[in-house]
């Protein structure tokens, strides 16, 4: 066993958040420009050391994201990706031009898979881009991360030379992905002790772990690479990413926390926020959080067994690893009701980790109220389900200004008005079933041809007064945007749900159409 290790003397992981790239990979996954600049604000908020805002030369609006996100966070290094190519790494550097600390992320394939059937170059040839790469993106910026793609399947001695090559080069971070998911962690620690004895310069640079999650080790993967020597770790919000998804930032950030003294290792992010930015990013794009998923899952502090009950209300050591409020959910649930004034609204919102400014404050409160009129007991949920879904409507184009629903055994229809740019509009029309209805007569106000992808509402909170949290999902010509929206009322939230994904979309249009071949090109 070893020694357990003081708080004051472990070593710091860097945290590398890829929310909004790797995990914007994910298919079905997308966020607004607007939802991409308050989730940058939340990581920072976090303490999240390096944010990967996205891939600049994959869209217009990627672009437009990392350079907003450049201009806004101050605190967190901003990182943009960029394949070995000029362009890439020149569009790079310009969208993260104005960030106070600046990253570009180049990589290319190492292993012979890809060698030989993507990129069709020899081991040589790969050498020589590593080196052109990181070159170019070191004469445009000062920090400069060089990620060999698929390491975990690349010969051991050509790796070496690579690493090697992108060191002198001037890389400063050196990231080896397990690309594929494929690796045991004795196997990935392995990887970057042999990486760091076998290359001469490997002193000059941080080792970095990305990990996919196809075997379910992503986690364990990560953990295991700090363990051999890697100082960074990439991880997104509920372990979002491309297929099975990344290493979940709140797994890794938890298991530096609760087993710090083992492994030796902290973060600095601070766990508080956590709860919120993982249903941040259920919201906006729509991918549910399965319950029983570690740390943040409805079940995660839950416990049903009366065996476990019991030793719960003897001491919660028992069976709790950590509390529940270390990671943001709220100790005591019962909140607030329609008496509850400002100040006590404010104060609950800051233990929920939201800072709003005063305006902000103000239109939470109005809703609050709104809400607890409707609403017997208004719950934490409820509370980040209200804040939330006010920072998903931001300024939008299109908004909902009435609803009236008939539904019953008679049949279904809906009455609508919406304000388009601000000239209300008003529909009629039917459907197979209320929400059909209610999306049918948002169609005949705005035509538009988007396919709905998804249609999906869970309960805030129990009860039959809970809130309906909905998610949709447009897509059009390949561009995908979703929506989200909360309301006592489940048809209210759909229509405006809906309209929020709509609102997204335009806003896509206007900022230009994904180069899905680049995005999907790794
Ligand atoms: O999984 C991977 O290899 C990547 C790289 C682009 C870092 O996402
Ligand atoms: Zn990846």
């Amino acid at each position: 066993m070893t020694a357990p290790v003081s708080a004051a003397s472990r070593d710091r992981v860097i945290i590398f958040d890829t929310t909004m790239r790797d995990g914007e990979q994910s298919p079905g996954a997308s966020m607004s420009h607007d939802e991409k600049l308050e989730l940058a604000k939340i990581l920072e908020e976090m303490g999240v050391d390096v944010i990967e805002a996205g891939f600049p030369i994959a869209s217009n609006g990627d672009f437009e994201a990392v350079r907003a996100i450049s201009q806004i966070v101050t605190e967190s290094t901003v990182c943009g990706l960029a394949r070995a190519a000029a362009v890439d790494i020149d569009r790079c550097a310009e969208a993260i031009k104005p960030a106070k600390r600046g990253r570009i992320h180049t990589f290319i394939s190492t292993s012979p898979q890809h060698r030989d059937y993507i990129l069709k170059l020899s081991q040589d040839e790969v050498l020589e881009a590593v080196v052109q790469s990181v070159t170019r993106a070191r004469n445009l910026c000062g920090d400069v991360e060089w990620s060999a793609q698929d390491a975990t399947r690349t010969e051991p001695d050509f790796l070496y030379r690579c690493v090697e090559a992108a060191i002198n080069a001037g890389a400063r971070t050196i990231n080896l992905p397990d690309t594929v998911g494929y690796s045991f962690p004795e196997e990935y620690a392995a990887m970057f002790r042999n990486v760091i004895l076998n290359v001469p310069n490997a002193d000059k640079a941080i080792f970095s772990a990305h990990c996919h999650n196809d075997l379910g080790l992503a986690v364990a993967n990560s953990i295991a690479a700090v363990q051999g020597g890697a100082r960074q770790v990439e991880c997104a919000i509920n372990g979002i990413g491309e297929r099975a998804g990344n290493a979940a930032l709140e797994e890794i950030v938890m298991a530096l926390k609760v087993r710090g003294e083992t492994l030796g290792f902290d973060s600095q992010v601070d766990p508080i926020h956590i709860t919120r930015a993982s249903r941040y990013v259920s919201a906006i794009t729509g991918f549910p959080v399965q319950f029983n998923k570690a740390i943040v899952g409805k079940n995660a502090f839950a416990h049903e067994s009366g065996i476990h009950q019991d030793g719960m209300l003897k001491n919660a050591e028992t069976y709790e690893i950590m509390r529940p409020e270390d990671v943001g959910q709220g100790a005591t649930n019962l909140v607030m009701g329609k008496h509850s004034g400002r100040h006590a609204f404010r104060e609950k919102l800051k233990a929920l980790g939201y800072d709003l400014g005063q305006n902000a404050l103000n239109e939470a409160f109005v809703r609050f109220k709104e809400l607890a009129d409707k609403k017997k007991h208004v719950f934490d949920d409820d509370l980040i389900a209200l804040v939330d879904d006010a920072l998903a409507r931001g300024s939008e184009r299109i908004r909902v200004v009435h609803l009236r629903v008939v539904a019953g055994t008679e049949g279904q229809s809906a009455e609508l008005t919406l304000a388009v740019d601000d000239v209300e509009k008003s529909a009629q029309a039917s459907g197979d079933g209320p929400v059909d209805a209610v999306f049918n007569a948002i169609h005949e106000i705005v035509p538009h041809k988007a396919a709905l992808r998804l249609f999906q509402v869970h309960a805030v909170t129990e009860g039959t007064d809970a809130q309906a949290q909905v998610s949709v999902r447009l897509e059009e010509d390949g561009r995908i945007a979703t929506g989200a929206a909360a309301d006592t009322d489940t048809l209210t939230a759909s229509a405006k749900a809906y309209v929020n994904a709509l609102n997204n979309l335009f806003s896509r249009k206007e900022k230009g159409k994904p180069d899905t071949a680049i995005a999907s090109g790794f």
